[in-house]
């Protein structure tokens, strides 16, 4: 069957990016089915370098159909400022289509998020500020604008005035600023103009080309740890990142899927709050050092990511949710440096062994990781291409990784770049 999707594993930033764009040439058409310009994907390939929050990360590809699918939420001003980039460097945006049911980033989500994690002070989750939470509460409301409504200007001129009867009571009850809807409408005009060509039955088109035989790339953002339902509430997400959210998002049967690549870092970050058992704190030596070599900073904040070491009781939670049926290992060249490397093997909870995420999070709160120490290989492993090139301590941390998570490896990445790539077990 033609359908893969990808996944991330942990808490995000897990290298989605480099590892959709390695593996996009096998297949017609990559959609994004989760998520909005929270997301920041990485492509690194034949000297240009990309942080892509709307598109697809395939689009660099050429003859691949990128599609964002109706699970992912858009902001207009975003994804056109994406397209401009990329068509200033002669790759082509003219094939991307958006599911008419996606729902649309409005400037009073931006607002909104912003002001609800000031309320919430020290319980504050450490959004990313892009409207995620408020878009999605209002798709979840049933009042939120969608893509299919900006194909008009009569009616997206008349979804705005809707939408704003109640918006405008909620800001004000937050002390913010009211909107008038001939000034959003004129404001954001100039970008719906331009989307107005690729907005289409995302569902029909992925379906068709199924029965066609195409073969179909889900990307997913995000990660498992920060999905709506089965990451760290309310440290999460507003959306279905897991591998599930591929069919919802996209209209797909869930028989089309055969492949599920989870993409593991190979050590733990994650940015904004929330419980994270092997975290290293800023100012260790670990925890530094993980940063600076990893160069663990936000792409769409700029915010440093909190690090910590390899967690194998999330990757066997991951391969659970998800139903991995592969791993691709990335950024094992930032562990070069270490002589030794911890990795969490078990949590001990009041007492209880956990190998996977408890239950609950106030179990998950409490977690004290379990450590085995594993010997570094304290040598350059960003040149090497094959499995064999690998010092053998090397090969032995990635076979560890493979053989607590009970998936095949696909790729281990030692490096940014599209060619910094270890191909092992993929077709
Ligand atoms: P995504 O959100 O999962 O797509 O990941 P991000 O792009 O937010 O963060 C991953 C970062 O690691 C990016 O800067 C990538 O260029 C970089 N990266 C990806 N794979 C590797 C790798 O194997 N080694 C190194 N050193 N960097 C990598
Ligand atoms: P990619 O796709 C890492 C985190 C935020 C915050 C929480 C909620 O690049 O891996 P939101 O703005 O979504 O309401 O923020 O989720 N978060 C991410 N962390 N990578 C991401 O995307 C993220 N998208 C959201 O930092 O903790
Ligand atoms: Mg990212």
């Amino acid at each position: 069957m033609p359908a893969t999707v990808l996944v991330g594993t942990q808490w995000g930033d897990e290298g989605k990016g480099k590892i959709t764009d390695l593996i996009t040439s096998g297949f017609d058409i990559v959609c994004r089915y989760g998520g909005g310009a929270n997301a920041g994907h990485t492509v690194e390939a034949e000297g240009h370098k990309y942080g892509l929050h709307q598109m697809p990360s395939g689009v660099m590809v050429k003859g691949v159909v990128p599609i964002i699918g109706n699970g992912c939420i858009v902001d207009p001003e975003v994804l056109v400022s994406e397209m401009d980039m990329l068509e200033a460097d002669g790759i082509s945006c003219e094939a991307l289509r958006v599911s008419g049911r996606c729902h649309v980033v409005m400037p009073w989500h931006k607002d909104l998020d912003g002001a609800v994690e000031a309320k919430l002070g020290s319980r504050s989750l450490g959004t990313t500020k892009r409207g995620i939470g408020p878009c999605y509460a209002d798709k979840m409301r049933r009042t939120g604008i969608r893509m299919q409504d900006l194909r008009f200007k009569d009616t997206f001129r008349e979804a705005i005035e809707n939408a704003l009867v109640t918006k405008n009571i909620e800001l004000a009850s937050y002390g913010l600023s009211t909107y008038d809807a001939d000034e959003v409408f004129e404001g954001m005009e100039e970008y719906v103009e331009r989307l107005r060509f690729c907005i289409a039955e995302t569902s029909d088109i992925l379906n068709t080309a199924l029965e066609q035989g195409k073969k179909v790339l889900f990307e997913g953002a995000q990660a498992t740890m920060l999905d709506i339902d089965h990451g760290t509430y309310p440290y999460v997400t507003s959306s279905n990142c897991t591998a599930g959210g591929a069919v919802t998002g996209s209209g797909v049967g869930p028989t089309c899927i055969d492949r599920v690549l989870g993409v593991v870092k190979a050590y733990t970050t994650r940015v904004g709050e929330g419980p994270m058992p092997t975290e290293q704190l800023e100012g260790t030596e670990v925890g530094d050092t993980l940063c600076e070599v990893g160069h663990e900073y936000g792409v769409t904040t700029g915010r440093r990511r909190r690090c910590g070491w390899y967690d194998a009781c999330i990757t066997n939670y991951a391969a659970r949710v998800n139903g991995l049926t592969h791993i691709a290992i990335t950024k094992l060249d930032v562990l070069d440096v270490f002589d030794t490397i911890k990795v969490c093997v078990a949590y001990d909870v009041r007492g209880r062994r956990y190998e996977t995420v408890p239950e609950y999070e106030a179990s998950f709160d409490e977690a004290q990781p379990i450590y085995e120490e594993l010997p570094g290989w304290k040598c350059d492993i960003s040149g090497c291409r094959s499995f064999d090139e690998l010092p053998k301590n090397a090969q032995d941390y990635v076979r560890f990784i493979a053989d607590r998570a009970g998936v095949k490896v696909a790729f281990v990445a030692v490096g940014p770049d599209r060619e910094q790539t270890i191909k092992m077990d993929w077709e």
